[in-house]
């Protein structure tokens, strides 16, 4: 059945969303070609083992992507968190744009949930949308997803788990959306399954909603001890605009939208709640939280 069709190319295959996506639709049966930077690397091998073609080059080498772009059925586009804004944008047009040249019948990019209208000053928000709306633009058939929260960013030491507490963006009875990273591989595969239900759309991604209350009642069943919840002091916010972009965010920009989750269970029917996730492969990492280790 593999054989029979034309393959995915996917960026970032090494990294958290390309690795899930580069499982997910090795599991639905597409030929995958994995872009990597290093094909000795560790994780580029486990993904050859899993099935995956790899490519070894930068997303930043035009002719390379151009040739990874042969004769593929679909697109996966995703760009490092650490890239500049200008890089970001300029990098996210030009795969989009060789995407189009190419003739690749479904393109898919995923974006960010906290990409809104108006610019933030926070780089990797704005980068976002001037490549969503160029994208939409292309003469492509195109789907942006934007994931919302991961859960895996809530298990980093950073937040205090290891002194038996939880300093989050959160007020107490707020709810924010989630989506573990395992499940946008899940996603975009559906998206992939069906090009024309699809196209043209924007989809934000999530699997569960959580209050800063529920959090403090998960945190603390799964570590068997009290974690007292408690939002970042406006202090803290206001000194730091990435912090305080993301509680705004949160409070009444993008973050606050509240996906279908109906609708996610739909498209995913395997998809993971926080307290699943947490209890399944984000284990170790809040294990490891709790001791005030990063993972
Ligand atoms: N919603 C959220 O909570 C959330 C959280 C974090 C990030 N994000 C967003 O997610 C995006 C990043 O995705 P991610 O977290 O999956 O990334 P990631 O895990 O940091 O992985 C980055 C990937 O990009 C690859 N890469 C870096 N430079 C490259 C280059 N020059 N050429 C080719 N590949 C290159 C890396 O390869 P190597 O293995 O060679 O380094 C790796 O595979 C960002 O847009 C960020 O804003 C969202």
């Amino acid at each position: 059945m593999t054989k029979d069709r034309l393959a995915i190319l996917v960026f970032g295959a090494t990294g958290r969303q390309g690795g899930s996506v580069v499982r997910a639709l090795l599991r639905a049966h597409w030929p995958v070609r994995a872009l990597v930077r290093d094909a000795a690397a560790a994780k580029a091998i486990a993904l050859r083992d899993a099935g995956a073609d790899l490519i070894e080059a930068s997303f930043a080498d035009v002719g390379a992507v151009r040739a990874a772009m042969t004769d593929v059925h679909g697109v996966f586009s995703v760009l490092p968190g650490t890239l500049a804004e200008a890089e970001e944008v300029a990098a996210g047009i030009m795969i989009a744009n060789l995407a189009a040249e190419s003739g690749v019948a479904h393109f898919v990019y995923s974006s960010g949930a906290s990409a809104g209208e108006a610019p933030t000053g926070v780089a990797r928000f704005d980068a976002k949308p001037r490549i969503e709306a160029h994208v939409l633009n292309l003469p492509l058939t195109a789907t942006i997803v934007r994931p919302m929260i991961f859960m895996e960013m809530l298990v980093t030491p950073v937040f205090g788990l290891g002194q038996g507490r939880y300093t989050f963006f959160l007020r107490p009875e707020q709810a924010m959306q989630l989506i573990a990273v395992e499940d946008i591989g899940k996603f975009v595969a559906a998206v992939f399954a069906d090009r024309t239900r699809f196209a043209g759309k924007t989809l934000k991604l999530a699997g569960d909603s959580v209050t800063g209350r529920e959090l403090e009642a998960i945190f603390t069943q799964a570590a068997g001890r009290p974690i007292a919840y408690a939002r970042f002091s406006d202090a803290v916010l206001a000194a730091n605009p990435d912090l305080g972009h993301l509680a705004a965010s949160l409070d009444n920009g993008p973050l606050a939208d509240h996906v279908d989750l109906d609708l996610m269970r739909r498209i995913n029917p395997e998809i993971l709640s926080f307290r699943s996730w947490l209890a399944g492969s984000g284990r170790q990492a809040f294990e490891a939280a709790l001791s005030g280790r990063s993972a």
